[in-house]
């Protein structure tokens, strides 16, 4: 070949070159605007809605873990203006917060509070609220911002919600928010059509509760819960555990789950991250594998799965150069994970042992954690009593957490159920700490027919006895 013949050749190959990269880039770009538009071709937009259901400062972790769900939203893309934020706001400004207005989520991480969002704050934070947010319903929030969510038939929403739960129930600071309900309202949504796919995450103690049995597959909804139907859930970057947060702080700065699927978010492409690859890498390193672990657990339509997360929680266009997924973070140990029942009690501890030897922190310290250890223990005696008094046998240990499978609902009658748990709460002063552990027991009981009120009798004074 003449030189001019090889020259050519160089000119085409170049040419070709620049053409591939030109492709290229207008390829990425193509996917970034296709999480913006849906796929009938008319343009779609990305909602969320965040939700700390907890306060108190030894629950930081819940409000830590939804303001750094929020930072990566945004970096992500999502408009400030389509993020809707719950929290109590008690932690940052917390006299006990050793670095005030700041809130970290991870040993050595940035502060995550700044720049969120005070939507719903306070006893603002209800069930009421919430679901009327969600349904889109102005005229039914009160207090608070009063912004709800405005989506339609094209638009993705994304619900991420990290509290204590219990079976059948979540908490909300004043009142409970009961699967049987939360179902409903998605119902609604769907025949609203106020979103084209939804994505839920839920960080709680029986989080598989709220969806097993009753979310159906047909709603386009896809929940994926740190716990399943009958365990608890686990605190990670806890006083004592590796790595352990800053010596000052007493309490734990996250969860399991929700630092497996934040960790995951912040370091990787979300446009070349599937749902479905999330869902493994968090039951992977929330300790899914290990005996005592929780077990990450998904509901509804699974062929959500396969979308990516940037059409959910967007995707932080500097992390395109980490595409692949984040299988690197090995699983979390047994022994950096802490019950998120007994976080209570870790934080008490903490104190007293912190705390000068004749002060006043000390003395109340131990006075809560001699109050709260005790009222475990009459808690433990009292379910078994209840159980007792109502099937009238005395070998009751296979009634005290829900009997159901993996397929059915946890109670069929909810009736039953919530007029059960509110005399559990009110006659025996069962808490979300740790009491209302047991309402898989009580729904056992509906689900065996029970009279309620002759359980309500069983319950009164089963809890008389001290
Ligand atoms: C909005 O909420 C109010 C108050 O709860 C309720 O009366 C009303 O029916 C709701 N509207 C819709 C459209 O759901
Ligand atoms: C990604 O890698 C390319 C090629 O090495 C580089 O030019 C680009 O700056 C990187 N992008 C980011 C956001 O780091
Ligand atoms: C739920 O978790 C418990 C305790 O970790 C385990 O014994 C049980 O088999 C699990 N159930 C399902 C349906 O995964």
């Amino acid at each position: 070949m003449s030189s001019l013949g090889y020259f050519k050749l160089l000119v085409l190959l170049c040419a070709l070159l620049i053409l591939s990269v030109e492709s290229r880039k207008t390829q990425l770009q193509n996917t970034i605007n296709d999480v913006e538009s849906s796929d009938d071709g008319a343009k779609g937009k990305r909602w969320a809605v965040l939700v700390a259901g907890s306060y108190q400062y030894s629950n930081y972790r819940h409000q830590a873990d939804i303001c750094h769900a929020y930072q990566i939203l945004r970096k992500g893309g999502i408009k400030a203006e389509n993020i809707i934020v719950f929290m109590y706001d008690d932690i940052a400004f917390s006299p006990e917060n050793p670095r005030p207005g700041v809130i970290i989520n991870e040993p050595n991480g940035d502060d995550v509070y700044k720049g969120v969002p005070k939507d719903y704050t306070g006893v603002d934070v209800n069930v009421k609220n919430f679901f009327n947010v969600l349904l889109g319903n102005e005229s039914g929030v009160t207090g608070g911002t009063g912004r709800v969510l405005d989506s339609g038939p094209n638009d993705n929403v994304f619900i991420y919600y990290a509290d204590h739960g219990a079976p059948g129930l979540l908490a909300m600071i004043e009142e409970d928010l009961l699967a049987k309900d939360f179902i409903k309202v998605l119902e609604k949504m769907h025949q609203q059509k106020s979103y084209k796919k939804m994505v839920i995450y839920v960080e709680a103690c029986e989080a598989g509760s709220m969806f097993q049995g009753i979310l159906k597959n047909n709603l386009n909804i896809l929940a994926v819960t740190a716990s399943n139907a009958t365990e608890s859930s686990y605190g990670v970057y806890c006083p004592g555990s590796y790595p352990s947060p800053p010596s000052e702080y007493y309490i734990c700065l996250g969860d399991a789950f929700s630092i497996s699927w934040l960790e995951d978010s912040e370091l990787h492409d979300m446009t070349k991250e599937t749902l479905k690859q999330q869902y493994k890498v968090a039951k992977r390193r929330a300790g899914s594998d290990l005996e005592y672990t929780s077990h990450v657990c998904h509901f509804g339509s699974e062929e959500i799965f396969n979308d990516y997360l940037a059409s959910y929680i967007g995707s932080n266009p500097e992390n395109v150069n980490f595409t692949s997924v984040g299988l690197t973070s090995s699983p979390i140990s047994n022994s950096n994970l802490v019950n998120t029942r007994d976080i209570p009690l870790l934080y008490l501890k903490r104190k007293i042992q912190n705390s000068p030897m004749e002060s006043l922190e000390r003395q109340e310290a131990e006075k809560k954690l001699f109050e709260k250890m005790n009222h475990r223990k009459q808690i433990d005696q009292n379910i078994i009593e209840i159980l007792r008094l109502s099937v009238k046998q005395s070998n009751v240990a296979n009634l005290l957490t829900s009997t159901r499978t993996a397929e059915e609902s946890l109670v069929d009658d909810w009736d039953c159920f919530t007029t059960l748990v509110n005399s559990f709460k009110n006659h025996c002063g069962a808490t979300m700490d740790y009491g209302l552990k047991y309402t898989g027991a009580l729904a056992n009981l509906c689900n065996m027919g029970v009279d309620v009120k002759q359980t309500i009798s069983a319950i009164e004074q089963a809890c008389s006895i001290k």
